[in-house]
């Protein structure tokens, strides 16, 4: 299983000839990668334009699957997309493993002003490998539980601070996930998210984590 990180809070997960895209924020994004459209799915975890991003475009084009929060899902068809609805806590099935749609503490709208539903992190499982998005999110208690049930593989958190966590909260957020591995993601695309992520690389191999900090475009390799 690889993960690559294509930008902001984008990434695509690989494993033998599966692929998938989460959050695929690319046009508008400043720091984005280029990105490879050879996919399976695309996952969404709430509705904000740098999340749901270019999804509506490039399912429109080539009838790859979006899987959003049920009211997202709808407005991504009735926007021309290929969309699955789905909603909290179901273990919703693919060809190349599971995922589940968990809480985050957030908000949810499309940018022309629709209800998206409730926004959410993702815990991918591909190729025996659990991966935990947390999504956009403050500092939340389910966390924990995220930890103490699914116990994911590897976490990527946002550090940005201002429409989510900071450093200090994601460390937090990382002691009660467990993860062995945390990549640090949603900082630095924009003034008002600029953060020194080696703070928060060494705040976390303080308590015994391995962070992995990934330029645009860069693979991790678990
Ligand atoms: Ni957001
Ligand atoms: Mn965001």
């Amino acid at each position: 299983m690889k993960i690559q990180y294509i930008g902001h809070s984008a990434f695509k997960i690989s494993h033998d000839n599966y692929s998938i895209l989460i959050d695929p924020f690319i046009t508008g994004n400043p720091m984005a990668a280029k990105v490879d459209l050879n996919l399976n799915d695309i996952l969404v975890t709430h509705a904000h334009g740098d999340h749901l991003g270019d999804s509506i475009e490039i399912s429109r084009k080539t009838k790859i699957p979006v899987t959003a929060i049920f009211e997202l899902a709808n407005y991504c068809a009735k926007h021309g997309a290929n969309a699955q609805g789905i909603n909290m806590g179901g273990k919703i099935p693919y060809s190349w493993g599971h995922a589940m749609w968990l809480p985050a503490s957030h908000s949810s709208g499309t940018p022309d002003g629709q209800y998206g539903g409730v926004p959410s992190s993702i815990l991918v499982n591909m190729g025996g490998v659990s991966v935990y998005h947390a999504g956009d999110t403050g500092l939340h208690y389910d966390l924990k539980m995220v930890g103490e049930l699914y116990k994911p593989d590897i976490s990527l958190l946002p550090i940005g601070g201002f429409y989510t966590m900071g450093i200090d909260e994601a460390v937090q957020a990382a002691k009660w996930l467990g993860s062995k591995k945390i990549i640090p993601m949603h900082y630095n695309t924009f003034p008002s998210i600029k953060v020194d992520a080696n703070e928060f690389k060494q705040k976390i191999e303080a308590i015994g984590v391995e962070c992995i900090i990934l330029k645009p475009g860069e693979w991790f390799q678990f």
